[in-house]
């Protein structure tokens, strides 16, 4: 059996994003799965991401007609045809040979927006080569800033249609799972956009977020906001959305769930700006309980690099394909027709 017909066999077998995983850590080397499987130090937000979001109960409606379910969701101006956006991961060749190019196919198949990575390991305009659906680009500002709006002005060429500027890594967490299986790049295996992961900024500021305003002419979220008086500073700031994120639970070790961060963050913005979400979502309830609680999409970034992991751009597909599926279900089953229909009556109180 050659790797194309494994890759298939290993595809057509996967049933949830569970079975993804799974399959994924028998497939991957030990460096490139403890690179993506683990969160920060002892875990605990890596798990309250997920704990959080199975303890929330829905509460179902019947007898609504929901013979006609549209995921449908316009972002920036751009029509999506359901909330989920494959999240920057980085270093994808570690996970399978064809790594970004695989991704974006992937994506293009399932038709999902991806967000890449500043730590692609494949150059930008390649990935934008093979893509057949809108990109954004996600932006780490490194100590050298005209490298930094050299990149931006790369992904704008390259036709990236927004900027995910990361905000919570001005060092990166307590990687111990890293630590232990000396993670480095393999030989011949590059970053092309950054010079290694020690270049990202610890000087990065609200100054910055003007300052690259001043120059991207394309919209700006910020990525990895968890407070709301944060979230408030960016609006203040003219930002054109916001992602709550923990980084996968991947920096800070406790602070909370990201579905528990959500409520009060989309409460306080008020709709003045799209808010996305990202950490623990593994099925379709879960994108129905983020959208309930404020959430205009939500992205997923472990699960992808699974799927990559385990069959290529196929394995991409199926995963996005599975929880687009699932939430259609999820959709029909709490008589929520419409992605605007799924409010808080939605959750049991
Ligand atoms: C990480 C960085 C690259 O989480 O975002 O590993």
């Amino acid at each position: 059996m050659n790797v194309a017909e494994r890759d298939l066999l290993d595809v057509n077998q996967l049933i949830n994003l569970f079975d993804v995983e799974k399959l994924a850590a028998e497939r991957m080397t030990p460096m490139a799965y403890e690179y993506v499987a683990s969160g920060a130090a002892d875990e605990f937000t890596l798990r309250w991401n997920r704990q959080a979001l199975d303890s929330i109960k829905l509460n179902t409606r019947v007898l609504v007609d929901v013979s006609r379910i549209d995921t449908r969701v316009s972002l920036f101006g751009l029509d999506l045809a359901y909330p989920i956006l494959v999240a920057p991961t980085a270093y994808h060749r570690t996970m399978h040979p064809e790594g970004e190019l695989a991704t974006a196919r992937g994506a293009g198949a399932a038709e999902a927006l991806y967000v890449v990575s500043s730590f692609t390991n494949t150059p930008l305009s390649e990935i934008a080569s093979v893509a057949t659906q809108p990109l954004w680009f996600q932006l780490y500002v490194s100590d050298d800033r005209e490298q930094t709006k050299a990149l931006v002005q790369e992904a704008e060429a390259q036709g990236c249609r927004a900027l995910c500027v990361t905000v919570d890594t001005p060092v990166a967490g307590v990687r111990n799972r890293q630590q232990r299986v000396n993670f480095a790049m393999p030989e011949g295996i590059r970053t092309p956009h950054m010079a290694d992961a020690f270049a990202l900024t610890k000087s990065l500021t609200w100054k910055d977020v003007d300052w690259l305003q001043s120059f991207a002419k394309i919209p700006i979220l910020l990525k990895g906001i968890l407070n709301s008086d944060d979230a408030e500073l960016a609006i203040q700031a003219g930002v054109s959305g916001i992602i709550v994120s923990n980084h996968g639970g991947r920096n800070l070790d406790t602070v909370p769930a990201t579905i528990e961060a959500l409520p009060r963050i989309a409460e306080r913005v008020n709709k003045r700006v799209p808010v996305l979400m990202d950490g623990g979502i593994r099925r379709g309830t879960d994108v129905v309980k983020a959208i309930a609680l404020g959430a205009n999409a939500v992205l997923v970034g472990k699960p992808i690099c699974f799927g990559l992991a385990c069959g290529g751009a196929d394995g991409v597909a199926k995963v996005l394909t599975i929880l687009r599926t699932e939430l259609e279900l999820a959709m029909a089953l709490t008589g929520k027709a419409t992605l605007t229909d799924i409010d808080q009556s939605v959750i049991w109180r």
